[in-house]
């Protein structure tokens, strides 16, 4: 679904509450109509947006939070390494406390010595996931439980990586609608985490703000491109056959793989390009995401169509074809979220994708679509991989369980 335009708060729709939805700004005019009021608190009718504080996202299940959720607004992805000398009974320490924090937090209540608890109190579907690192299994000596094709990925053509954006032995990604709910929670996790290891790097990544839009419409990312349409629905058999890990070591079962790459987009360059242009190099309009061979958004691209000089609509360099894949089980579930950096001196952007990418196989599905993107992908000119990490995310846990067990109980 392509993002809508609202209308604009009319004065009639302030007077007969019709525009409960443009949640800030209708709380806003009401706390000022409150106070000018002589009260000091909003209209309960008008609390809505509220609601999105209060929010949980279950933490136990089969699979781990944060993969098939909605995505949140606001992300922090870190990545730790694990100090020298933690073994797997040091591992098993860490992954119960830090299970332990995670179950806390997201459910809004504060862990154990944390010394701001008031900030755990708007978990905004607060998620956090872990993953493991390929060395993980070394330091753990379970190098025979390394699922096959986990490991850094090789280098392409148009790497230009930088190695304070790659790696990592133990991910902790932490999603929310409300940012200082991310923070609080990446103090915690990290201030637990000191006596195992090191941060690495910490990337932070945003979407539209919660409440923006309507759930569920499909993101615009920092180019200003619909992105996710082709994605794997939610909640599908599609998704769950693609994702969700059913073969290979028994303790990854439900566990998924996420590949996280680091993508600048050369905004500069990308802003002097025409509209026509931009769309060519993907094969979807930039104004609704439909397909250059459709309509709509959810409109299947027609790779085979030709145009009247007998050329493909879709040029076959095009980000969607060369992306494409043709069986359900090849496809990756896609889960960016937007960075912005501050600009170097002379005003150029850093801006990108922090790109990340679920799939039950990073050999069988991420590397075949990547190495077709890398060999002849228009959209290349304007996105440069500065980071690449890869991690086996293990399945959830019952009450009373760890992330983790199933591989180092
Ligand atoms: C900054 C980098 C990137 C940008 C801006 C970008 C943008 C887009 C856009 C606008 C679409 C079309 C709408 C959609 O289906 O979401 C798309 C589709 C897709 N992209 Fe990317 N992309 C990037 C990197 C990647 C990478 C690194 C991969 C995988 C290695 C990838 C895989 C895909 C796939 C699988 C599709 C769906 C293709 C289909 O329709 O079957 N993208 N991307």
């Amino acid at each position: 679904m392509a993002d809508r335009v609202r209308p604009p708060v009319t004065r009639r729709a302030l007077l007969t509450g019709g525009a409960l939805s443009m949640g800030g700004a209708l709380a806003g005019a009401a706390v000022a109509t409150a106070v000018a009021a002589g009260r000091t608190e909003p209209a309960p009718a008008l609390r809505s947006t509220v609601d999105f504080g209060a929010q949980t996202v279950p933490f136990h299940g089969a699979h781990q939070a944060g993969v098939e959720t909605p995505a949140q607004a606001h992300a922090v992805f870190v990545a730790l390494d694990l100090a020298a000398g933690v073994d797997r009974a040091a591992l098993r320490r860490l992954m119960r406390l830090l299970t332990d924090d995670a179950v806390r937090l997201t459910q809004g209540t504060p862990p154990l010595a944390d010394g701001q608890p008031e900030l755990a109190h708007v978990p905004s579907r607060l998620t956090v996931t872990f993953g493991f690192g390929p060395r993980l299994f070394d330091a753990a000596g379970v190098a025979d439980q390394r699922p096959l094709t986990l490991r850094q990925l090789p280098p392409f053509g148009i790497d230009k990586l930088q190695q304070r954006w790659c790696g990592g032995d133990l991910l902790l990604q932490i999603c929310a609608d409300d940012p200082v709910t991310v923070a609080h929670t990446q103090r915690m996790l990290v201030k637990d985490s000191r006596s195992f290891a090191a941060v690495r790097w910490v990337q932070r990544g945003f979407r539209r703000g919660r409440g923006m839009q309507d759930d569920g419409v499909t993101q615009r990312n920092i180019l200003g491109q619909l992105d996710g349409t082709g994605n794997p629905p939610l909640g599908s058999s599609v998704f769950a056959g693609a994702v969700w890990v059913d073969d290979g070591p028994q303790w990854m079962r439900d566990g998924t793989t996420l590949v996280l790459r680091r993508i600048r987009a050369e905004l500069e360059s990308w802003d002097t390009a025409d509209t026509v242009g931009k769309e060519f190099a993907v094969g979807r309009l930039l104004s609704d995401g439909a397909p250059l061979t459709g309509q709509r958004e959810t409109d299947e691209p027609d790779l085979a169509a030709k145009n009247a000089l007998g050329f493909p609509v879709i040029s076959e360099f095009s980000h969607v074809a060369r992306a494409h894949v043709a069986g359900d089980r090849q496809r990756i579930f896609r889960r960016p979220y937007n960075y912005d950096e501050p600009p170097s001196p002379d005003g150029t952007a850093d801006s990108g994708l922090i790109f990340a990418a679920y799939q039950r196989d990073v050999g069988r599905q991420f590397l075949p679509i990547q190495r077709n993107l890398a060999e002849a992908d228009l959209l290349n000119e304007w996105i440069t991989p500065t980071g690449s990490a890869v991690f086996a995310i293990p399945p959830g846990c019952q009450p009373g369980g760890w992330i983790g067990q199933t591989l180092l109980g």
